[in-house]
């Protein structure tokens, strides 16, 4: 692709940023589809985090992507949010439109793709274990309540953050049963695998190869899938161990790939080449 002076700029902010691959990604769908536009990653100090939002509009950049750890504070910068950014309480994808910055959070319907086109599951009805209660879990959360989901049991290893996520969430969907459970509660632990017809990491644990804990997972009900948001590896051990056991698992990588197809979609308005960009990162 030729770089001209009309060329339509967009980019991810990040700190660090130089391991991200969205700009792979992006980059291969633009030249896919022919258009001129290119995608740059911009290291921003989190301190800068103001003056870099603000210089999207002075400088005519036409969106970003917003990844750790500017994914909370870009929010107060922006002219407006969506409804599941404003859930998330995170954006991760800003258009620039004609001077006004609009927020999204993919993450969510990049969630709901990505157990839609791997696990053939929608979250009504079901009743789901969701492993942390950080940024990620945010995002899962948003997208299961707003989906009609049955029942989450929210395990953490530190109890008191289940509690306040399970609170807030509870506030906003009533319809919808939340348990926060310690972590290290075996027991109860046990007692929800047996009822529950998904699981899903949004933990660290496992990334890099690391793992931090072990679930029983001899107890999870015949049936029951098994999604890890982390993909670096491809299968981590308790994707592995699910896997053994007979269970549909899946990795985070279906994510990634459609929370930037998702992006795309909201900057351009045409259809993202999935394949193009699955093939661009894997
Ligand atoms: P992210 O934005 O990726 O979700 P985060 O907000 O820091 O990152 O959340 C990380 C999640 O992984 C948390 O639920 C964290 O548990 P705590 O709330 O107890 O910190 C969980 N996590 C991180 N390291 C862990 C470990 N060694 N064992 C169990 N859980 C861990």
């Amino acid at each position: 692709m030729k770089i001209k002076a009309t060329t339509k700029i967009y980019g991810i902010f990040g700190h660090p940023v130089g391991h991200s691959l969205s700009p792979l990604m992006h980059n291969a769908a633009f030249e896919e589809l022919k258009l001129n536009c290119v995608y740059v990653a911009f290291d921003i100090n989190p301190k800068d985090i103001k003056t870099a939002t603000e210089s999207i509009k002075t400088m005519g950049i036409s969106g970003v992507n917003v990844t750790i750890p500017h994914k909370e504070t870009i929010l107060r910068h922006l002219d407006s949010i969506s409804p599941e950014a404003r859930l998330t309480g995170a954006v991760n994808t800003v258009k620039n439109d004609g001077g006004k910055l609009y927020g999204f959070n993919t993450d969510v319907e990049g969630f709901l793709k990505a157990i839609k086109w791997d696990l053939g599951l929608h979250p009504e009805g079901l009743r789901v274990i969701l492993l942390g209660a950080g940024g990620a879990s945010r995002a899962v959360i948003t997208a299961l309540c707003m989906n009609q989901v049955s029942e989450i049991f929210v395990l953490n290893r530190t109890l008191a953050k289940a509690e306040k996520l399970a609170t807030e969430f509870k506030n906003h969907f009533k319809k919808i049963t939340i348990t926060p459970i310690y972590l290290e509660d075996k027991n109860s632990v046990k007692k929800y695998l047996k009822v529950s017809d998904l699981v899903i990491n949004a933990t660290s644990s496992g990334m890099g190869g690391v793992n931090h804990f072990e679930l029983p997972l001899e107890n999870l009900r015949n049936g029951s899938m098994v999604y890890d948001l982390v993909y670096k590896p491809r299968e981590t051990a308790l994707v592995k161990s699910a896997r053994e056991l007979g269970h549909k698992t899946s990795d985070g990588l279906s994510m990634l790939i459609y929370q930037g197809a998702e992006s795309f979609e909201i900057w351009t308005g045409k259809k993202a080449p999935i394949e193009v960009m699955r093939k661009a990162i894997e």
